[in-house]
């Protein structure tokens, strides 16, 4: 660790103001406020001041400032994190490096189908100009209007197409990243192929701004579909579904690209705090899913589709089910599935969770997490939903109402106890695709191996000497 130089707040903002301009620059309380708190408005920091860089090379110097001072730098992209990663502290010490300038696309290239973003980019834009492009980036979140793709990466976002295309890290060819020390990576490579040594892209990819600030990223593209084909599906159980994936992965293929599951008790949730949604199928089921496949050819999608839960039908994995046969039908049913975010923050306090299983597993693990809640808390309502095609569940708690304030840190401990034990018996990770941030940095430190954690510190240490990317969270 060097030595801190010694500096006051003017003199700091005086030097970031010399980095960034009057336009980098956000440091009155009202304009700040919008940084000191998350989407979920659970966490609440404050912090000395609010630096914007336009490019790279103010990013850079931002960071050799905040190194030297030793000033702590939490880095912020679309502020749409679920664990608190993006939030400062109480301590109003801390820099928040806002990524939003840094927001052009630098170059699309069809013949080698890559996409070059800075880190601000909104990831809706990135969708929009691969599509003008004539080529298509999977990534798709509910967020995906306003998080950015610095935020994606660095978080390795998961979301709806994991099931075909894989998360942010399978997305990302190469990355540019402003080290803590100011010094800048060019790691800036559109190859397939590049075995030259450790991968530090894959070491900045998850590492949710600890580890140095992502400034820009060559994306993989992918040819378009030009077809898609969408049902909503009712089961009595989730194993059912469990079985029902593994039959349409067979029949479909690589053309599944999304199997997302519910259960009532997440429908009902979402038909009672989202406006203009109504339930898909006319009789209550314990479990639905939304299922879609598309291809770059239309021929015979919907006929497969069909033919799939068809079979399903026959052999009573599930109850019912409804083909999407417009485009306005289809956008309903993605409309009740991306309800559910907003909805669990309309209903009150919630314990999330966002674990992932081997897919084999979900079923022992669902019965046996539901029976350990409710023998601790009768009256409590599981919010199981998520990405079921990647063993992804969000096995939230929705905490009766009335919970006392000061019994939350408690009920919370205990139920994480429960449930994360069960993860862990099953091989499973306490945290799938929303990073560890805040939320779950003690609960990494319960459940990681001595080894793993050793490792981690250590390279943590090697680059970050001064400990000033995002303390207080992951690690
Ligand atoms: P922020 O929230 O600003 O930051 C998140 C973390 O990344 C922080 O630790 C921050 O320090 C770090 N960071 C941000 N930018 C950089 C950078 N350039 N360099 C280094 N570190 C950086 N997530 C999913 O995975 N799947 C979903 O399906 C999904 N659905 C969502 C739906 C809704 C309605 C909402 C509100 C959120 C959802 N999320 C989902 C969570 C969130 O949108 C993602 O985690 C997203 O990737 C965060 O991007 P962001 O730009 O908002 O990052
Ligand atoms: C989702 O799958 O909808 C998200 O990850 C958001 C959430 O958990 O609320
Ligand atoms: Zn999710």
């Amino acid at each position: 660790m060097t030595a801190p130089m010694s500096i006051t707040h003017p003199q700091l903002f005086q030097r970031l103001h010399a980095a960034v301009g009057d336009a980098g620059l956000i440091t009155d309380a009202e304009g700040k406020e919008p940084f000191e708190v998350d989407w979920l408005k659970k966490w609440h920091g404050r912090s000395c001041v609010v630096v914007r860089p336009a490019n790279t090379a103010q990013t850079a110097e931002v960071m050799r400032i905040c190194h030297e001072t030793h000033t702590p730098v939490v880095t912020q992209g679309g502020n749409t994190g679920m664990s608190g990663g993006a939030t400062p502290d109480g301590s109003g010490a801390q820099v928040v490096l806002s990524t939003v300038r840094m927001n052009a696309i630098r170059e699309v290239d069809p013949l080698n189908n890559t996409l070059t973003a800075e880190a601000g980019v909104l990831l809706a834009h990135i969708q929009e100009a691969a599509q003008e492009a004539g080529r298509f980036f999977p990534l798709s979140l509910g967020s995906e209007g306003s998080c950015t793709i610095g935020g994606n990466l660095a978080t390795n976002a998961g979301g709806i197409a994991v099931l075909r295309y894989g998360n942010a890290r399978e997305l990302a060819l190469g990355l540019e990243v402003v080290l803590p020390d100011g010094r800048v990576w060019n790691g800036m490579r559109g190859l397939r192929k590049d075995n030259t040594g450790y991968d530090l892209r894959d070491l900045f990819i998850g590492s949710e701004g600890t580890l140095g600030v992502i400034t820009a990223a060559v994306l993989k593209l992918y040819p378009r579909p030009v077809a898609r084909s969408t049902a909503w599906v009712g089961a009595e159980s989730i194993d059912a579904l469990v079985q029902l994936l593994a039959q349409m992965r067979a029949v479909c293929g690589e053309r599944l690209v999304a199997f997302e599951m519910m259960s009532n008790e997440s429908l009902e949730l979402i038909l009672q705090h989202v406006a203009d949604v109504r339930a898909p199928l006319g009789a209550s089921h314990a479990f639905h899913a939304l299922i879609e496949l598309a291809d770059t050819q239309g021929e015979g999608l919907a006929d497969l589709l069909e033919r799939g839960l068809g079979d399903a039908l026959e052999q009573g994995l599930i109850q019912d089910v409804v083909v999407s046969v417009t485009g306005a039908q289809t956008q309903a049913f993605w409309k009740i599935r991306e309800g559910i975010s907003q909805a669990q923050v309309r209903a009150g306090k919630a314990v999330k969770h966002d674990i992932a299983l081997p897919i084999s597993a979900i079923a022992a693990f669902a019965s046996q997490a539901d029976a350990a809640l409710r023998a601790e808390l009768p009256d409590v309502r599981i919010i199981n939903f998520g990405h079921l095609g990647d063993g992804n569940l969000h096995y939230n708690v929705l905490l009766p109402l009335g919970t006392p304030g000061e019994e939350l840190a408690g009920t919370t401990e205990r139920l994480n106890r429960i449930v994360h034990d069960l993860v862990a018996a099953a091989n499973g990770s306490i945290s799938a695709e929303h990073g560890v941030g805040q939320l779950r940095r003690d609960e990494l430190r319960h459940y990681k191996s001595d080894i793993e954690f050793d490792l981690m510190m250590r390279i943590k240490q090697s680059l970050d000497p001064n400990q000033i990317m995002n303390p207080g969270k992951l690690i």
